[in-house]
C-alpha cells in the first residue's frame, strides 16, 4: 500500500476539517506529499501540514473558498507550481445546513451545489488531462449516506451528493483505460468533524454498530480505495450499518 502512494502528490479540500484532515495525514503516512486546502479555518489545516512534516512528507496549506468558480482551477495550479503535478485528488470540502425543504431558498441551493458538486468537477476537469497523459490518477468524492436515502440535512444536500454518483459513473468509465480511478465514498454519522451528529449516548443510537464513526474509519477506507487500481467506478458506503446495500 505504501508504496503505491509514495511520492505522490494529493490534493484533499476542505484539510482543515474533520474527515479531511484524518484523510490527509493518512495519505502523508503512505508517501504522499499534500495539498490541503481550507476556507474560514486556515489554524487546523496548519497544524496537519505540521503534523505532516513531521511524517518526513511535504505539506502546502492553500486557502480556496470553493463558492467562487475561479477557486478550483486556481487550487489545482498552486499545488502544480509547488509540487509538480497532482496525482490523487480527494475532493472533500462540503457543506451542510439542516433546513427543512419548505426553509431551502435559492442562494441556499446554489451555494451547496457550487461547493458540494460544482468545485469537485471543475478540480478534476482541471487534474484529468494531466493524469491521463501520465496513465496514473486517483479522484475520490466525498459524498454521504444522504445520498441514498435522503438523509436529514435537507434536499439541496442530498441532492449536490447524489450528483458526485452520476459526475463519478459518467467519468469512470471514459478514463479507467488511462489509469486513472474515479471513487465514491458515502459515509454517515462520523463524530468529531463540522457535521452535526447525534448524541452517541442516545438509547435511540441509529447506527447498527452501536457507535458513530470516527474520521480515522473514513480515512483508512480511503487509503484502500486509492490504492486498489481494480476499484473504479464505485460508491462505497460507511455507515456502521445503516444503510442495507
Ligand atoms: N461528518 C459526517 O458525518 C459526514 C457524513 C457524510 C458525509 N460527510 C462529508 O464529509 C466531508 C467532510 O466533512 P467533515 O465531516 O469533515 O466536516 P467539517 O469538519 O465541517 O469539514 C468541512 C470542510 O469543508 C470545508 N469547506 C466548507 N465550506 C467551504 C467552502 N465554501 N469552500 C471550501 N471549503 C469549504 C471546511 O473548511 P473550513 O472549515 O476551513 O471553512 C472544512 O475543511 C463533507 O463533504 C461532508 O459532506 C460528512
Amino acid at each position: 500500500m505504501a508504496e503505491e502512494l509514495y511520492g505522490r502528490c494529493a490534493l484533499v479540500t476542505g484539510g482543515s476539517g474533520g474527515i479531511g484532515g484524518a484523510i490527509s495525514l493518512s495519505l502523508a503516512a503512505a508517501g504522499a506529499d499534500v495539498v490541503l486546502t481550507y476556507s474560514d479555518h486556515r489554524a487546523p489545516a496548519e497544524g496537519i501540514a505540521d503534523q505532516i512534516r513531521a511524517l518526513g512528507q511535504r505539506a502546502l496549506v492553500l486557502a480556496a473558498d470553493l463558492r467562487m468558480p475561479d477557486a478550483a482551477a486556481a487550487t489545482v495550479d498552486a499545488a502544480r507550481a509547488e509540487f509538480g503535478q497532482v496525482d490523487v485528488l480527494v475532493a472533500n470540502a462540503g457543506v451542510g445546513h439542516q433546513l427543512s425543504w419548505e426553509q431551502v431558498e435559492l442562494d441556499l441551493w446554489d451555494e451547496t451545489m457550487a461547493v458540494n458538486l460544482r468545485a469537485p468537477w471543475l478540480m478534476t476537469r482541471a487534474v484529468l488531462p494531466e493524469m491521463i497523459s501520465r496513465r496514473y490518477g486517483r479522484i475520490l468524492f466525498l459524498s454521504s449516506i444522504a445520498a441514498l436515502n435522503g438523509g436529514v440535512i435537507g434536499p439541496h444536500y442530498a441532492a449536490s451528493k447524489a450528483g458526485l454518483h452520476g459526475l463519478m459513473h459518467h467519468l469512470a468509465a471514459r478514463v479507467a483505460g488511462a489509469g486513472v480511478t474515479v471513487n465514491t465514498i458515502a459515509p454517515a454519522l462520523i463524530a468529531g468533524t463540522g457535521f452535526t451528529a447525534v448524541n452517541p449516548d442516545n438509547p435511540a443510537m441509529p447506527v447498527p454498530v452501536g457507535r458513530l464513526g470516527s474520521a480515522d474509519d473514513v480515512a483508512a477506507m480511503v487509503l484502500a480505495m486509492l490504492t486498489n487500481s481494480y476499484l473504479t467506478n464505485k460508491v462505497i458506503t460507511l455507515d456502521g450499518g445503516i444503510y442495507p446495500d
